[in-house]
């Protein structure tokens, strides 16, 4: 593991992120959210967030020097998010840590994303060490993998279409509510009515584990268009809370009866969806029940930030040359 400080950054979404880490500690972790901007489009645009991204970056990185205390010459390696993500977002981290780490004369370590996620855990629990059973739950992505050492993973399930969050965006958006929809859902969900909104539980045909989002999105949007063309109004926080209810249903469902299989007695849960109070509140009880002991990271660190990270580039062995490319698309098995 690495013991120096670590300047990370992480730029494959709409938060421009700089933090300063050191083995599990986090020094400083500074964030820029676009949000408001892509509020006015319903969603992430592309190109403005890697404009807003290539105009935060230097700014947000004296802040984060500042704030950790450090200057850039204590700096021991730089980290950056290199995949998956939002291609154009990602190329402004990527060469602006090249830049830095070729001046500062420092190694430059590439991160995955979705590894950097389930390390924003092992900085609430400094004990939390593979192997153990991770549900990663973000925008783009829904996967179990089973983590055996800091680096090596298995992928045991994985949607087949949508991603838990993508459901939660796109049918709140259905819903009315405002960007992001999972957060916005999350907030304003009341009681769940399934006799009222009856939601599938849709199943992957030939694999016990695997999930299918769209239908159920699909679901929610057909269900409001029926009730508005027969003049019905919808109850949007218990239809909320009911898809909220569904959603959370099927990712325990999954992760507890993997969790079984794989004699896995340790279930960390990761990605912005993790911060979902639903899925806590369920996943939390089928844990109790079947003694598991239960990992979510704290709820600064459920959705992107820099300071993931850094504490995953201290496990990481690979380092980058000059050549280094993002890329939109990777599995989280896969190396740099
Ligand atoms: O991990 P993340 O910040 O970005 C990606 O790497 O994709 O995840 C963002 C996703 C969005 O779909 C957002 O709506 C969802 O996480 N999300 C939530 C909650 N907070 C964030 N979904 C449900 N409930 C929440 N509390």
């Amino acid at each position: 593991m690495e013991e120096k400080y670590i300047l990370a950054i992480e730029s494959s979404c709409d938060e421009t992120a700089v933090a300063i880490t050191k083995g599990r500690t986090v020094l400083a972790n500074e964030i820029a959210s676009q949000v408001e901007e892509h509020k006015l489009y319903g969603g992430v645009v592309p190109e403005i967030a890697s404009r807003r991204h290539c105009e935060a970056i230097y700014a947000l990185t004296e802040k984060a020097l500042e704030t950790a205390g450090i200057t850039k010459n204590d700096i021991g390696a730089v980290a950056v998010t290199a995949a998956p993500g939002l291609i154009g977002a990602l190329l402004v981290g990527v060469n602006f840590a090249k830049g830095l780490a070729m001046s500062l004369n420092v190694p430059l370590i590439p991160v995955h994303h979705l590894r950097a996620h389930m390390a924003a855990n092992y900085i609430s629990a400094p004990e939390l060490k593979p192997p153990f059973l991770c549900l990663l739950v973000s925008g783009g992505n829904t996967v179990i993998a089973r983590v055996t050492d800091y680096t090596k993973f298995e992928i045991l399930a994985k949607t087949r279409d949508d991603a838990a969050g993508e459901c939660f965006d796109k049918a709140a958006r259905a819903m009315g509510l405002s960007y992001p929809g999972g957060v916005t859902l999350d907030k304003i969900a009341t009681k769940p009515d399934f006799k009222e909104y009856p939601l599938p539980f849709p199943k992957v045909e030939g694999s016990e584990y695997d999930f299918s989002f769209s239908g159920l999105k699909t679901a929610v949007v057909n269900l409001i268009h029926n009730r508005e063309q027969k003049g019905l109004s919808v109850d949007v926080p218990v239809l909320a809370a009911t898809l909220r209810q569904r959603v959370a249903q099927m990712l325990v469902n999954s992760t507890i009866g993997l969790a079984k299989e794989t004699a896995l007695k340790k279930v960390v849960v990761a990605g912005g969806v993790s911060a979902n109070s639903e899925l806590r509140r369920l996943m939390t009880q089928a844990a109790n029940e079947n003694n598991i002991e239960l990992f979510f990271p704290e709820l600064k660190y459920c959705g992107d930030n820099a300071a993931m990270v850094g504490v995953q580039a201290c496990y990481e062995k690979g380092r980058a040359n000059a050549g280094l490319n993002a890329r939109a698309t990777m599995d989280i098995g896969e190396e740099f």
